[in-house]
């Protein structure tokens, strides 16, 4: 006889926080797989490259060296100190030493960063089509998204925009450039109109900089660098994107007080640190030489424009995508219903993609694809569809 128990249930603060969709696509593809279907994936978001070798050489040479105790919780020293370099020079952020965390990734940057922020009840302004684990890290905190169209921003002004979407509970604004899945890259001129927008209203910026060094058109503006917003702005940055490390699970963030205490907090009493050879190795990366990111910009680049050109002559209308990975077009000519679109496609022509709604309602009507895979499964995904849609 089994007998009803209180017991077993899991806490109220995690009810309002999900899982991401993406992984019931990703199983759906590998049973295509396992049932001897080839597929023809860019529903991911991974880079196409190897780690570089000098950052895996770095990782063996520690590992024979014993770099393998305790570190610092918020990072080796050597390591925060070239981050800290890093973000002055390219960033152009001005933070000491003291202002930088070693943080799993750029997630664990988020996750501490909502933490510090926000209270129940709070309210963050998010630019949408969006990045989905945001509404799940903002959940965890009690607080809700109120989503900002991103179209509608940059054809209106921004503070007016802003102004329609925020309330007396908006604590926060989420700044994501370039943008996962858009491709967008913010401007100079926009983002120092939502800098302005932020300091006349008194709220605090979390910055994701993810994709800061897949840039094909316009620059990469870290918002933490405009006049009087360091101060106000948690900027999360990870390796995973920059450097194909995303199985390292390494990234940082720069922020000052009272958030760098919020941020330490959350590393000390969650993972207590990074893995102290995965630091070293990380060393190493921000050591590559600098034109390390110009022949990966490039081969990203060819990438790029071959599935844009190939998307638009299929009739998936898709506008080049300034930065990031991925392509994101019309798809409403095979479904204005952006799962059966993903559906469908997956069924005729054994293309995997994720369905634009997965990033919020303005993302609707489009599928996301990653180019960032190779120029022949690029070729053999866009021939499958000029065949079968
Ligand atoms: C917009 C954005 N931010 C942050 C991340 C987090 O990356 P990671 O935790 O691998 O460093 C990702 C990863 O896909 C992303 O797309």
């Amino acid at each position: 006889m089994s007998i009803a128990s209180s017991a077993f249930r899991l806490a109220a603060r995690l009810d309002a926080v999900g899982f991401s969709d993406i992984v019931n696509i990703r199983n759906r593809v590998m049973e295509l797989r396992v049932a001897g279907q080839q597929v023809f994936q860019f529903e991911g978001g991974e880079p196409f490259p190897a780690t570089p070798a000098p950052v895996k050489e770095a990782m063996a040479r520690a590992l024979a060296e014993n770099k393998t105790r305790y570190a610092a919780s918020s990072g080796v020293a050597e390591l925060r100190a070239a981050l800290a370099e890093k973000l002055r020079a390219r960033n152009r952020v001005p933070v000491e030493e003291r202002d930088v965390i070693v943080l799993n990734g750029g997630m664990q940057g988020l996750f501490g960063a909502f933490q510090s922020v926000l209270n129940p009840g709070d309210e963050v302004l998010v630019f949408s089509p969006y990045w989905t684990p945001i509404k799940d890290l903002v959940a965890g905190c009690g607080a809700r998204i109120r989503l900002v169209p991103t179209d509608e921003a940059r054809r209106d002004v921004f503070a007016e925009t802003l102004a329609r979407y925020a309330t007396d509970r908006s604590r926060a604004l989420y700044f994501n450039t370039p943008q996962n899945p858009s491709g967008v890259v913010f401007t100079r001129g926009e983002t120092e109109e939502v800098a302005a927008f932020v300091r006349e209203r008194d709220l605090v910026v979390v910055a994701d900089e993810a994709y800061e060094d897949l840039v094909y058109d316009g620059e990469h503006v870290s918002i933490a660098s405009l006049e009087g917003m360091f101060e106000r702005t948690i900027s999360c940055y990870t390796l995973s994107k920059s450097y194909a490390m995303t199985g390292w699970r390494i990234g940082y963030a720069a922020a000052a007080e009272p958030w760098m205490t919020g941020l330490r907090k959350t590393t000390l009493y969650s993972t207590n640190g990074v893995s102290t050879p995965t630091q070293w190795a990380a060393l190493a990366a921000l050591e590559l030489p600098a034109d390390f990111f110009a022949s990966t910009l490039a081969e990203y680049r060819e990438r790029r424009d071959l599935m844009i050109i190939g998307l638009n002559e299929i009739g998936l209308p898709c506008a080049p995508p300034a930065g990031a990975f991925y392509a994101f077009p019309d798809v409403t000519r095979i479904d204005a219903d952006s799962r059966a679109a993903a559906e469908t496609l997956l069924e005729r022509a054994r293309v995997a993609t994720v369905p634009g709604v997965v990033f919020g309602e303005h993302g609707d009507g489009r599928l996301r694809f990653s180019f960032s895979t190779s120029l022949e499964t690029i070729a053999a995904g866009l021939d499958s569809m000029r065949r079968n849609l």
